[in-house]
């Protein structure tokens, strides 16, 4: 993975205007895109973004609240390959290596099955849904799913599963 700097905006946007990702709520434009990277959206004290070899990019955020996230997201014609796989266990070992933090979490649309399938290769655990809480372009409301994977886990291998009982 390669680290993003603010100087490879125009090629970000290039990439990201350059496929199709259905299961986000809106479509980059260019000048979103640079815009962000002027504001520190991409690489700035709380977030930071990688190159999966080119054909994927990663945005690592919330790096300063003990919880982080990220955004990920491979190239149309370069999906199931596994590339998005390969980028989610690099990440989730970059954040507890770099990080303080107990838990990585991910959010994504509940009919995402590729998104989920890799989530749940690399130990993250589904801790929620949210009905009616992400947006499609046509403006349908999708449910939300909710996963992380706790360092524990991560370093014995092990998966603690969601103690449900009140
Ligand atoms: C979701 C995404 C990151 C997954 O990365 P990918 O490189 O396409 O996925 P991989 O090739 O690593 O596949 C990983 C697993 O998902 C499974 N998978 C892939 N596509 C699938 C699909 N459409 N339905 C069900 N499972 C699928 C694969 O079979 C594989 O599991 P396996 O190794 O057990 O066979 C990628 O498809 C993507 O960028 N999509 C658009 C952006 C997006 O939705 N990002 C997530 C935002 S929350």
């Amino acid at each position: 993975m390669e680290r993003f700097t603010p100087d490879q905006a125009e090629e970000l946007a290039d990439f990201l205007t350059s496929s199709d990702w259905p299961f986000h709520s809106r479509v980059p434009d260019r000048s979103t895109v640079l815009r962000q990277v002027a504001d520190g959206h991409w690489d700035g004290p709380s977030a930071q973004t990688f190159w999966i070899e080119r054909r994927g990019v990663v945005r690592l955020f919330d790096l300063d609240d003990g919880s982080p996230l990220f955004d990920l997201r491979i190239a149309a014609a370069e999906r199931g390959r596994g590339l998005g796989s390969r980028a989610v266990g690099w990440l989730t070992g970059y954040l507890f290596e770099t990080l303080p933090a107990n838990r990585v979490e991910a959010t994504t649309r509940a009919d995402n099955h590729a998104m989920r399938a890799v989530l749940a290769k690399h130990r993250y655990v589904l801790e929620a849904r949210y009905r009616q809480t992400w947006p499609d372009r046509a403006g349908v409301l999708h449910d939300g799913v909710g996963y992380a994977v706790l360092r524990q886990d991560w370093d014995s291998g092990s998966v603690t599963p969601v103690n449900w009982e009140f």
